[in-house]
């Protein structure tokens, strides 16, 4: 299928590994020309290479901790000077955290706020002005998680904020027309990145058992037995920053295995 965005200048932010480095890689595949971004610069710079050399094209990349509003500043000032005409934005910072209500403090939903979702705001205020110059029109893709549409237990406050960047969604997709941007997010299930493999090991060490056994406990009520593989969630979001899905804005898009059981 031809996706329609050779050419065109992507960034993906939470890029040095997992979902988001997946999808970097997937846009370089379709020819686009991409940007990357996260927290810590050495893994950034290593996952850069791996990606040129995997592309045998340039990948630029910039450091930012999105959780500090002056290095997404930063961020928008190098990208003014690299990318003043961006096509394609993706956000991948964010994770669950796992505690109940009453181990929440104050300081604890704040700090988790900005991870999974006032970050995410930053990055899309901060590259609106390139998403506009977009001959085609612009395209946001923001990860969010399946647990905003089937709260887990003992995730609250991760499950709060996800839900709340399906409301961002919707509302920046709608607000978003006048400029011809689309918004849109994919919401992944249980996906093997190192978000899981830490909490596997983790669990593993605390119960005495195998990493490998309490992906299988967890594998077990997903409909299809196992966990994503981040290439899968990344083909969803190539999919809806590309032209394919030019009549597709303000959706959260499930990419699960089936585990969120809700009718909507
Ligand atoms: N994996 C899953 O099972 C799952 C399930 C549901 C939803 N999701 C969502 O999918 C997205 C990607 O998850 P993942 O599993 O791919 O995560 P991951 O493997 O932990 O990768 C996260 C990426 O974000 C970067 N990052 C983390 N904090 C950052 C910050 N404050 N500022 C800038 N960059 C930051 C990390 O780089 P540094 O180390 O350099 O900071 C890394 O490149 C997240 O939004 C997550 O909530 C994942």
């Amino acid at each position: 299928m031809e996706l329609g965005i050779k050419g065109e200048a992507a960034l993906v932010v939470g890029a040095s590994e997992g979902i988001g480095y997946e999808s970097a890689k997937a846009l370089l595949e379709e020819g686009a020309e991409v940007l990357i971004c996260s927290r810590n610069a050495g893994k950034l710079k290593r996952a850069a290479q791996q990606l040129e050399q995997a592309s045998g094209r340039e990948v630029r990349w910039f450091a930012a901790d999105v959780t500090r509003a002056n290095d997404v500043v930063q961020l928008k000032e190098w990208l003014g000077r690299e990318a003043p005409r961006l096509d394609i934005l993706v956000t991948a910072v964010g994770g669950s955290h796992r505690a109940f209500f009453e181990e929440l403090d104050d300081a604890a939903w704040l700090a988790n706020y900005e991870f999974n979702l006032l970050g995410t705001v930053r990055v899309v205020r901060a590259t609106l002005d390139s998403l506009k110059q977009s001959y085609a029109g612009g395209r946001i893709v923001i990860l969010g998680a399946a647990g905003a549409r089937m709260p887990y237990e003992h995730q609250v406050v991760s499950n709060v904020h996800k839900a709340g960047l399906i409301a961002l969604v919707k509302t920046l997709g709608a607000e978003f027309q006048k400029y011809n941007i689309r918004v849109n997010s994919v919401s992944p299930g249980r996906t093997l990145t190192s978000l899981w493999t830490t909490r596997a090991e983790k669990l593993a060490r605390e119960r005495g058992v195998t990493p490998e056994e309490i992906i299988g406990e967890f594998s077990h009520e997903i409909p299809m037995k196992r966990f994503g593989r981040p290439e899968e969630i990344a083909a969803m979001v190539v999919f809806l920053a590309s032209h394919k899905a030019s009549y597709v804005t303000c959706q959260s898009i499930l990419v699960d295995g089936g585990i969120a059981k809700g009718l909507l």
